[in-house]
């Protein structure tokens, strides 16, 4: 096999989302893009903010010396300093440029981050069920992803977590508003992981960092709102970026912030800037570094996502689908009619309609729908459920 062995793994661990993705396109050139449903991907069909788009020909029509140009790799000051005053405002902890590194969006703060702080062996605690990729991240860096069990309305459970803490754990990641399953920690939660965490780094005489990955955090309805890390853990490092808030996914642009007080908060920090040419992504999109700044805060409108959750939540319900009504992001989380998620993501497939197994989230007896599609889509797609809820119900009964 020419292929190295971790890719090789890698390349099966993903194979679910993957799969779904490629059987979307087969079916789409057989039966055409109209009849088929496709709820595979969070890929956001809702576009930018027209600020977003101002900004962005605003800057381009700008003259700027080196507006394209290489810069310091942790980013440019004046956006380092924005995303630091926003964040002392949400989190209620003082933050500087300093603490702050412009990224290629999540995904490349949490490589950056893993390079800096993960030792060969070193494992990283997550509850289930998990964004997939975090097993990559993590062992592109010779580090273990331990999964752990969560409670049925899939919070935290602490005593699961705690017991998979050892003396090589470097870090606990969380992710609220939750994808696959949409669940949002509530603070409780976040105070009592708090006190667990700083217990366990005692007893294990090792500070174990809390990574908070949170692109959905403005994607929230119902009026509930996602609780701060920073003010509640100080050995915490936030990710995220503009991906789903700007709807913004293929620009590639967020960031890492690490609490001051964490420990070696500035060698993190150096390690992560040194290594984003060793990554080869050298520092993060200039255009879009310069745009964030300009469009100050606004976000698209959640609403629009709420809309959709209940535009397809609802008839779901009806029909005898199991699941928890979600407060953010734009993914449903459902029980597997028959209990098998495989089986039943084929019978939706049966349908043309595209879903991803829970196995892929490491949580099998469910499948996620990523409601981030046009309404035409959801309400086409409606007699298909409806077909395939049946069929299983018809099997049992
Ligand atoms: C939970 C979670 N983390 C990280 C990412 C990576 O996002 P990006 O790299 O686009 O910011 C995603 C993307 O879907 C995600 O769902």
């Amino acid at each position: 096999m020419a292929i190295a062995k971790h890719t090789h793994i890698a390349i099966f661990g993903t194979s679910l989302i993957r799969k779904m993705f490629n059987e979307g396109t087969r079916l789409k050139k057989e039966f055409g893009a109209d009849n088929v449903y496709d709820f595979s991907l969070g890929n956001p069909n809702v576009l930018p903010p027209v600020e977003f788009t101002e900004a962005v020909i605003k800057i381009m029509k700008k003259k700027i010396p080196y507006k394209h140009a290489y810069m310091t790799n942790g980013g440019y000051a004046e956006t380092r300093e924005y995303v630091a005053n926003f964040l002392t405002d949400e989190q209620g902890v003082e933050l500087r440029k300093e603490d702050i590194i412009m990224t290629c969006g999540a995904g490349a703060a949490l490589n950056l981050l893993f390079q800096a702080i993960l030792n060969v062996g070193d494992n990283v605690v997550v509850s289930i069920p998990n964004f997939v990729v975090y097993k990559t991240y993590v062992e592109n860096f010779g580090g273990v992803l331990k999964t752990v069990p969560c409670q049925e309305n899939f919070n935290l459970d602490l005593e699961a977590m705690e017991a998979a803490l050892n003396k090589d754990t470097a870090a606990v990641i969380i992710n609220s508003p939750n994808n696959p399953s949409g669940v949002i920690y509530p603070e409780s939660q976040i105070k009592d992981l708090s006190v667990m965490l700083e217990r366990k780094s005692r007893e294990l005489n090792r500070q174990i960092y809390l990574v908070s990955d949170e692109p959905y955090r403005q994607i929230v309805f119902d009026g509930v709102e996602v609780p701060p890390i920073l003010s509640n853990y100080s050995n915490s490092i936030l990710v995220s970026s503009y991906s789903k808030s700007l709807s913004i996914p293929g620009e590639r642009i967020g960031w890492a912030a690490i609490h001051p007080d964490a420990e070696d908060a500035d060698l993190i920090m150096q390690a992560m800037i040194m290594s984003t040419t060793g990554m080869g992504f050298t520092n993060a999109p200039a255009l879009m570094q310069r745009a964030i700044v300009e469009v100050n805060g606004i976000t698209v409108d959640p609403e629009v996502y709420r809309k959709k959750r209940d535009l397809l939540s609802s008839p779901l319900k009806e029909m005898g689908y199991d699941f928890i009504l979600p407060h953010g992001t734009f993914y449903l989380f459902i029980k597997a009619p028959g209990g098998d998620d495989i089986e039943f993501a084929q019978l939706l497939q049966d349908e043309n309609i595209l879903s991803v197994p829970g196995s892929g989230f490491n949580m099998p007896g469910y499948f996620r729908l990523s409601y981030c599609v046009e309404d035409n889509v959801i309400i086409n797609s409606i007699p298909g459920f409806k077909r395939a809820i049946k069929k299983v119900l018809a099997k049992v009964s």
